[in-house]
């Protein structure tokens, strides 16, 4: 099945004032690179290589400027804006034209993965309907939250809800069948008036089509979105980066080692970059691949 990748980068990113009012959430650095590099890279690690940025009318510039149209990276970019922040499943609305009838996995801007999640497999292996993710954490109440019964079968999905009935939370990662759009289309806005995408997956549930994967240990799935939890993000990509001498989330590596690009595109790739460690770290990936 042919799937497409979206980003969603909207929202006021309001606990994170007054970072927040020179860019948006999605554009601060988790340690050495934007946080979009991290979204970015995980759709590219599971295959995906044709990608629609969504984002605000303000910052959408910003983000081509920095990503552009990703031929440079083996890949393509487009870009949409949402005027209003109207929910997360409004993306699929926004996308049907880029869409065309593809299926779509859609990841939040600010949602940083780290660990074997085989998602290359899962996208490779999907058939349709809804495929999401649980993933355990401590303060449930902050998410979506998934219920499963005894056998592993989910019973029930819960934005963000007073008493959790679990401490499975469901990541902002989620990937739709064909008829994403036509199912989008059906929702209502909820009480705060957005097109929810807890609404949207317990669709597919009372269809009987939703898959829930569960991410156990090996996985981190990080919050960024206040300033302790950006910071702690921080010192996680730092300390493993530092550690292994390896990069995490960086695209024109990624590129290179799936073969999106050449060896001979990758080195011009590095020569346009300014001298910095980046640049020394993408030339030394290059001299060792050789
Ligand atoms: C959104 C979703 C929530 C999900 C979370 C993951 O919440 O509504 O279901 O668990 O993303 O990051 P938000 O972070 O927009 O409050």
């Amino acid at each position: 099945m042919h799937i497409k990748g979206i980003i969603l980068a909207g929202g006021a990113g309001t606990r994170l004032y007054p970072m927040t009012s020179v860019a948006s959430k999605q554009l601060q650095p988790v340690y050495d690179k934007p946080m979009i590099y991290y979204p970015l890279s995980t759709l590219m690690l599971a295959g995906v290589r044709e990608v629609l940025l969504i984002s605000t009318p303000v910052d959408l510039p910003r983000f081509r400027r920095l990503l552009g149209d990703g031929r440079t990276w083996g890949i393509s970019i487009e870009y949409c804006v949402q005027p209003e922040p109207a929910g997360i499943a409004q993306a699929f609305l926004l996308a049907d034209a880029f869409l065309d009838g593809a299926a779509a996995i859609l990841i939040l801007g600010d949602n940083v993965f780290y660990g074997k999640m085989r998602l290359n497999e899962i996208v490779r292996d999907f058939g349709g309907g809804g495929c999401i993710f649980g993933y355990p954490v401590g303060d449930p109440e902050r998410y979506g939250v998934v219920e499963f019964d005894r056998d592993g079968r989910v019973l029930s999905i819960e934005e963000k809800p007073e008493h959790p009935k679990s401490h499975y939370a469901v990541p902002g990662l989620y990937i739709y069948g064909e008829d994403v759009v036509l199912m989008a289309r059906s929702l209502r806005p909820s009480a705060r008036g957005e097109l929810e995408i807890t609404d949207l997956n317990r669709l597919y549930l009372d269809q009987g089509r939703l898959r829930v994967i569960r991410l156990g240990r090996g996985i981190a799935w990080l919050d960024t979105g206040t300033p302790v939890s950006l910071l702690e993000a921080s010192q996680f990509i730092y300390t493993i980066e530092a550690r292994q001498g390896l990069k995490i989330a960086c695209p024109e590596e990624i590129a290179f080692r799936l073969g999106y690009i050449t060896a001979a595109e990758f080195a011009e790739l590095i020569d346009r970059l300014p001298q910095c460690d980046y640049a020394e770290y993408l030339r030394r990936v290059l001299e060792e691949a050789d």
